[in-house]
């Protein structure tokens, strides 16, 4: 824990609370998880009431703009017409595009289409076919507080392959979120994603993972997926991470596009499907903030 906080002294959690009716309990079992040698979560990670409050509206907009992609989005549609669509509806609701350039992102969304892992970034030479999957990638901003989710979409008729991909990466996001819970380990999460894409034959992207995020859009943890039961950080209530793994139909490997620095494809061309969830550690479970 960061300094000395007094039995009788405010909580660091701005609850008004004497710290010895609030995180103290909290605070030493984290210290004694700690010294049992796993990695846990610093102060900062926990998030506080009003702090959860504040990404939760900023989650409601993230949620709507994926809603209003879903409702339009079709074959014939550019992925810049998607871009307009997101930057226009989460400005409308009083909220801006978190991508829209950070780290030099040009855009407000980011749209990977069939064999785009992610990142992809939306153009008017970029045209959704009949039987395209693709990935929209939401980001928003409010009020300093941050979401991130993302869904799949298929367009017109898909083939059984490509349908059985992104139900398959959905329930890979589902069966982690059942292994979110306080008092348990990242690594639980993990394997139950990569076990699920394994036993359906497919792969999990490594070098791309998910992400701690609330008071800055990507924060720690960084989330793996290719780790086991067990290992990786401690859940602790009020922490708020993004569960979104990449699930390859072929071999796990990608590369970035070198002319725009960001785009991930698979190495060996084969589609890649990923949802994402933004999800808080409750005191008894989770509650998806953003999906
Ligand atoms: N939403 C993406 C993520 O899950 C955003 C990546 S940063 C970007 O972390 F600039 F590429 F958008
Ligand atoms: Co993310």
């Amino acid at each position: 824990m960061a300094q000395k906080i007094g039995r009788n002294d405010p909580c660091w959690c701005n609850s008004g609370r004497k710290y010895k009716v609030c995180h103290k309990a909290f605070d030493e079992k984290i210290q004694r998880i700690r010294e049992e040698g796993h990695i846990v979560p610093e102060q900062g990670m926990i998030k506080t009431a009003e702090q959860i409050a504040g990404i939760r509206e900023s989650a409601k907009i993230n949620i709507a703009v994926l809603d209003y992609v879903a409702g339009q989005i079709k074959a014939g549609m550019s992925t810049e017409e998607i871009d307009r669509m997101v930057y226009e509806k989460t400005v409308r609701m009083g909220g801006v595009p978190a991508t829209l350039h950070y780290q030099g992102f040009p855009k407000s969304a980011c749209t990977s289409r069939n064999e785009q892992v992610c990142h992809g970034i939306p153009s008017e030479q970029d045209v959704l076919k009949d039987g395209d999957i693709i990935n929209v990638d939401i980001s928003t901003r409010l009020n300093g507080y941050y979401s991130d989710s993302s869904r799949m979409f298929c367009i017109g008729s898909v083939s059984p392959e490509k349908e059985r991909l992104v139900r398959v990466a959905k329930e890979c996001v589902e069966v982690g979120l059942k292994e979110v819970k306080p008092w348990g380990f990242l690594g639980d999460m993990g394997q139950a994603v990569h076990d699920h894409a394994f036993a359906n034959g497919y792969t999990v992207v490594r070098e791309i993972g998910g992400h701690g995020v609330g008071l800055e859009f990507h924060e720690d943890p960084w989330v793996s997926y290719n780790s086991t039961r067990g290992t990786e950080m401690l859940m602790a209530p009020g922490m708020v991470f993004t569960i979104e793994p990449m699930i390859n139909m072929g071999r796990p490997e990608i590369y970035i596009d070198d002319a725009n620095g960001w785009t991930a494809y698979t190495q060996d061309g084969l589609p890649s499907a990923q949802w994402e969830v933004q999800v808080l550690v409750t005191e008894d479970g989770y509650e998806i903030l953003s999906y």
